[in-house]
């Protein structure tokens, strides 16, 4: 059996595994097999999402895995999000009941904001998933859904037993202060872009401070952006930069497994995709090793404020992160 280690979520005391798998750019072809294949690979966390547009797949692969006995469904820690364009109040719930059914699932372990960012609602008929744009234009329409409303629908899905916890992503400091103000219900997580390039320190230190378990995304960096030219600044891929592979054949470890358990050590869960089975297999090996003082000194010098996962770079103009 594989070591996995895991966050004790406030409120629920729920236990969630440090290293899940993310569902991100899995095509709908290969979905169920991936997810199928890495939950018996050991993972116990499937990270999800409607703006994915591969929920049904990542069903049929979850619950094949429970259906064949690898797993029981308490045993799964399953995160998806609801996507920008469903934060009215009055969407909230039938989005996430959409999602629940796409899934094929009774409840799910952590729901998301995925971006607080307010987008013109679009139905389901119409366009599913959406993406930022309404269908057939090219440009950013928000509504006047304030989050306090959207949130207070979040806390309804835990009221009515249908997401055991609820959380954020892409929130900065001054989203998470406001939400405190009137959350009944904390965020049990916060979801971000984190890796050496976008480190992020201080932000981390005050989120955990607060009681927020931290999840970081795109852990390689440049791995699933293209370009790696991103407001005018360049970097090299982080995989094969000189100090991570230094570092990795110190550990005899993959530059891969030294960015993971980069955040490892900082108490920090990660979600990294691959459609590898090699890959698959030593993203999860994280527990049986640690980096050391020297190392992370290292891996901190690497920090360039360079964020890959930006709605102004993509082109929609959002200064999000600004
Ligand atoms: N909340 C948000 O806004 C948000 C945004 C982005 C991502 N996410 C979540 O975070 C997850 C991970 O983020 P991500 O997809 O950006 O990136 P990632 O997991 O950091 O990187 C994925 C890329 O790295 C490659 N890769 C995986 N393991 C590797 C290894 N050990 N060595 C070398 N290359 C490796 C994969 O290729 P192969 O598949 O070919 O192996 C793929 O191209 C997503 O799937 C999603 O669930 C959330």
């Amino acid at each position: 059996m594989v070591s996995q280690q895991y966050a004790t979520l406030n409120r629920t005391n729920d236990k969630m595994p440090l290293v899940g798998f993310g569902c991100w750019k899995v095509s709908q072809d290969e979905a169920e097999n991936t997810i199928y294949n890495a939950i018996k690979n050991g993972y116990r966390l499937i990270d999800g999402a409607a703006d994915y547009g591969n929920e049904v797949e990542v069903g049929r692969g979850i619950n094949k895995a429970i259906k064949e006995g690898i797993v029981k469904r308490e045993e799964l820690f399953v995160v998806t999000k609801l996507w920008n364009t469903y934060h009215n109040k009055a969407q909230v719930r039938p989005a996430f009941e959409k999602q629940l059914k796409d899934l094929n699932l009774d409840y799910v372990d952590l729901y998301l904001i995925h971006f607080p960012v307010p987008l013109k609602h679009v139905d389901h008929a119409t366009a599913y998933p959406p993406g930022w744009y309404q269908p057939g234009k090219e440009e950013l329409e928000f509504e006047p859904s304030p989050m306090y409303e959207c949130w207070r629908e979040m806390e309804h899905l835990v009221d009515a037993k249908l997401a055991r916890n609820i959380g954020v992503s892409n929130f900065n400091v001054q989203m998470i202060l406001d939400l405190l103000t009137y959350a009944k219900i904390k965020p049990a997580t916060l979801q971000v872009e984190l890796h050496p390039y976008l480190q992020q320190k201080r932000l981390v230190e005050w989120v955990q401070k607060q009681g927020i378990q931290i999840t970081a995304y795109s852990s390689f960096g440049p791995a699933s952006f293209v370009d790696l030219t991103v407001d005018g600044k360049t970097a090299s891929p982080l995989l094969e930069h000189d100090i991570i592979k230094e570092i990795s054949q110190k550990h005899s470890k993959t530059a891969g497994q030294i960015l993971l358990r980069w955040s490892i050590e900082r108490n920090v869960a990660v979600i990294p995709k691959s459609t590898h089975e090699e890959r698959i297999k030593s993203n999860l090996d994280l527990f049986s090793w640690s980096l050391d003082g020297e190392d992370m000194k290292k891996i901190e010098s690497l920090d360039k404020r360079l964020r890959f996962n930006d709605p102004f770079s993509y082109g929609f103009g959002l200064p999000l992160f600004d």
